[in-house]
């Protein structure tokens, strides 16, 4: 009788010094992540400040993009050496990360690690990432990721086992060494917590009569979320989903849900005969785009509008506890939490602030301008979550989407809002700008510019009312007297040079004021803007490369 051994092997290795872990985990080129040992340094780093880990429980997938299938790989032999118990990884490598953050949170997990760079493009010259999640299924807080960091920088070994690749096709158990790898299916579990979220049943009789939607999976994560929720659950018709096949590269696209790179969709939206509603998720399933028959939601409008109606879904039926946005995010929230008489949080940007605040029951509802929603049904902004709440709500109100934003504004105002990026900018050149804006801090308040004047201007720092710990330098703010804002801050999830973001907001009581293009409504602020950071100069760059 023969015993099958497994060998550990310890494998000396020499420190990278760009392991640190930005907004959304570690998020670099595919080639970076290709070179021996990058990859395995920084799961070790990981297995190292997120312990013990040991005969523990871990959730493994990604957004199958390339590089996807060999990662899960070498982290489950990784995995086994490092003596994790069991492994519960999505069919083919895939779980979305609001998947990722419901399995580990039902099966009381310890964490998980989700492969995906987000909205970046993929493909062999694309980027790859990976984030480590804590046991309440949220973004690692950065005390995790600041531990990682530091091991990255003097990490000496990794452990890994010799053994066969496992089938991550298969469902079912399988063993590697001494630790179970359990192949789930990707969307089960995620779907049950939603059933019991929303009215399937109202949303069913929806999608069933002559409403019509499209979803835009963007050849990304979503795919077989959406054609098993909306299409087979919901029975929306078999082409509801357009791009509903996970694709290494993306189809070549970049899986960002806007109107720049969901211009398919938009088509669709803005078309002829076009439907009543649409709506797309980004390349791991956390953000969502929202459209009405030729109607853009901003996203900040929508997590508005979302709180407004809360009550109208099931699972919140009684009321909020709470909200919070990214500091970025427009202020029209604000304006109905005061309405409704519930506190409303100002974080920074990165889903990880809302973590404490969910898990204090403070928050219920969180979002940020970046197309991100979600609720304290898990511990990261979902995509199709938002898009079930925006069918409950039609489904309850029925009326149109545009109906339901023009009445909001109507009664509360509306909150003019855009993001201008200017990316791949040389660093140094974003750094002086923010410099030069920091140097002004002290002399902005009282500066007029025709019917502007400025009321504060800052660098946001946050004090987490839950544990205290303080996060500064979390971007420029210049506040005018009338609630309008200019925000100013550096990208932390771009990977080639620095990403400017400038975010602009000009409130509008004056429904008569209501029907403005976004552009023209900020055209003053966007002067202020450039006048007050001197971009042009600055950067070289006569615009922004993306608006949103
Ligand atoms: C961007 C968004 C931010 C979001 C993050 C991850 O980060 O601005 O709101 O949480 O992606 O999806 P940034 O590149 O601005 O640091
Ligand atoms: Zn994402």
């Amino acid at each position: 009788m023969s015993i099958k051994t497994f060998n550990v092997r310890t494998v000396a290795t020499t420190p990278f010094n760009d392991q640190k872990p930005g907004t959304s985990g570690l998020r670099k080129a595919v080639k970076t992540f290709q070179q021996p040992n990058y990859l395995e340094n920084f799961v070790q780093s990981i297995f190292d400040s997120a312990g013990p880990l040991a005969g523990k429980t871990i959730v493994l997938g990604g957004d199958g993009r390339f590089y996807n299938r060999e990662a899960i790989q070498i982290i489950l032999k990784m995995a086994a050496a490092n003596g994790i118990g069991t492994v519960k990884v999505g069919q083919h490598g895939i779980l979305s990360t609001p998947a990722t953050s419901c399995v580990i949170r039902k099966y009381k997990s310890a964490g998980g690690i989700i492969l995906s760079a987000s909205h970046n493009p993929g493909g062999a010259n694309g980027d790859f990432g990976i984030k480590y999640n804590t046991e309440n299924g949220g973004p690692a807080p950065e005390k995790v990721t600041e531990a990682m960091f530091a091991i990255s920088k003097s990490i000496k070994e990794y452990k890994i086992l010799d053994a066969d690749d496992v089938d991550i096709d298969k469902i079912g158990r399988q063993e590697v060494g001494s630790m179970t790898v359990e192949i789930i299916d990707s969307v089960a579990d995620y779907q049950e917590l939603l059933e019991s979220i929303f009215d399937f049943k109202l949303i069913k009789s929806l999608l069933t009569s002559d409403f019509r939607m499209r979803f835009d999976a963007m050849n990304a994560v979503t795919g077989p979320y959406g054609h098993s929720i909306f299409e087979k659950r919901l029975g929306a018709p078999p082409d509801t989903v357009m791009y509903g096949t996970p694709l290494v590269d993306f189809g070549g696209g970049h899986p960002d849900p806007n109107l720049v790179y969901a211009h398919d969709l938009v088509e669709v939206l803005f078309g002829a005969n076009a439907p009543d509603f649409g709506a797309a998720s980004d390349g791991d399933g956390d953000r969502n785009m929202i459209l009405g028959r030729k109607f853009f939601v901003t996203p900040s409008d929508s997590l508005a509008i979302m709180t407004a109606n809360a009550t109208l879904v099931p699972a919140y039926k009684n009321g909020l506890s709470g909200v919070a946005r990214s500091m970025p995010t427009s202020c029209a929230v604000d304006r109905v939490a005061t309405k409704l008489g519930i506190p409303c949080y100002e974080t920074p940007t990165g889903w990880k602030f809302f973590g404490n605040l969910m898990d204090a029951d403070k928050a219920a509802l969180c979002g940020e301008e970046s197309f991100g929603t979600g609720s304290n049904h898990i511990r990261e902004k979902d995509g199709i979550w938002a898009v079930l709440f925006w069918l409950n709500i039609l489904a309850v109100r029925k009326e149109s989407v545009e109906d339901i934003v023009r009445k909001h504004w109507k009664e509360y105002g509306r909150n003019y809002y855009s993001r201008h990026d200017y990316e791949e900018v040389e660093s140094d050149k974003c750094e002086s700008l923010m410099q030069h804006l920091r140097n002004q801090l002290p002399t902005l308040k009282g500066r007029k510019f025709g019917k502007y004047e400025i009321a504060t201007a800052d660098d946001f720092s946050y004090t987490d009312p839950i544990d205290g710990s303080v996060s500064s330098n979390q971007g420029i703010r210049v506040i005018f007297t009338d609630g309008s804002r200019i925000v100013y801050r550096l990208s932390g999830t771009g990977t080639h040079g620095a990403t400017l973001r400038i975010y602009l907001e000009s409130y509008e009581a004056d429904d008569s004021q209501h029907d403005h293009e976004t552009q023209e409504a900020l055209g003053a602020l966007i002067k202020i803007a450039d006048e007050l950071a001197t971009i042009k100069a600055l950067t070289d760059r006569d615009r922004p490369t993306v608006i949103t």
